[in-house]
């Protein structure tokens, strides 16, 4: 399949996991597993296409408040999936990135997401970025703070306060906005999800369950995209 044009971003809430898992008198843990399933055939499918940066919602700030069973049970396959696609990740030149607030994670997920940080820094062809205890709300009040000490030490001015500015103070700096962001499972909604820059992103739904959602599935929604036209607000 040849397109006419990829986004240069994509972005995925990955939703449907636990609604898979129900479907088949499964726990929802096993909706979970395979998702990450889902993920890697995604990763494939990204880069076969050559497009730079992929970004999945993995957990979000408000997660948290899932049955402790759960949450343990995301922490640990986080850990698992690190630890099993680091060489494929290394040999493939692709960046692991996390977005979020990681002084949340365990100490030893911390420490797992920290070291795949530093082993795949040199990452060329593709820049993965997992949202993990991510929160946009949150991501943007955390901006602004810095943005108001920096004010006030003086250190920029606040005439300097532009959009290019403040994306440099979000946990999304140096990435660029993403041009496409899916979301699986029919919900059609951001739940607080790169509020900021999605500005312009177009929103592709589907009702596929995220487990079910493999490479056909993507190139489906890049199929849908290409059809959009972009004015970014222009004519
Ligand atoms: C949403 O489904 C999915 C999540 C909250 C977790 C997404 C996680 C994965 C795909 C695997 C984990 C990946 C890593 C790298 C840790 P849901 O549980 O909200 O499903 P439901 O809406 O059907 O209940």
């Amino acid at each position: 399949m040849i397109f006419k044009n990829l986004p240069g971003h994509i972005a995925i809430i990955m939703d449907g996991n636990g609604r898979w898992a129900k479907k088949r008198n499964l726990d929802r843990i096993y909706g979970h597993a395979e998702g990450i399933k889902s993920l890697k055939s995604v990763v494939k499918g990204v880069m076969y296409y050559k497009i730079k940066y992929l970004t999945a919602y993995a957990f979000s700030s408000e997660n948290w408040q899932r049955p402790e069973e759960e949450v343990d049970y995301l922490m640990d396959l986080l850990e698992q999936y690190i630890e099993i696609e680091l060489p494929y990740l290394i040999k493939n030149k692709i960046r692991l990135n996390f977005i979020g607030n990681l002084e949340k994670l365990p100490e030893k997920s911390k420490t797992a997401v920290l070291r795949a940080v530093d082993k795949t820094k040199n990452g060329s062809e593709l820049t993965l970025t997992l949202a993990i205890s991510y929160g946009s709300k949150e991501e943007i009040l955390n901006a602004v703070r810095k943005i108001s000490e920096d004010v006030k030490k003086k250190s920029i001015d606040l005439n300097d306060i532009n959009s290019q500015l403040f994306s440099n103070y979000l946990y999304t700096a140096g990435i660029p906005d993403p041009d496409l962001i899916i979301r699986t499972s029919g919900e059609e909604r951001m739940s607080n999800f790169m509020l900021y820059q999605a500005a312009y992103a177009e929103l592709y739904f589907t009702k596929t369950l995220w487990p079910d959602f493999r490479r056909k599935n993507l190139i489906i929604a890049l199929k849908n995209y290409e059809k959009r036209s972009r004015r970014f607000g222009k004519t």
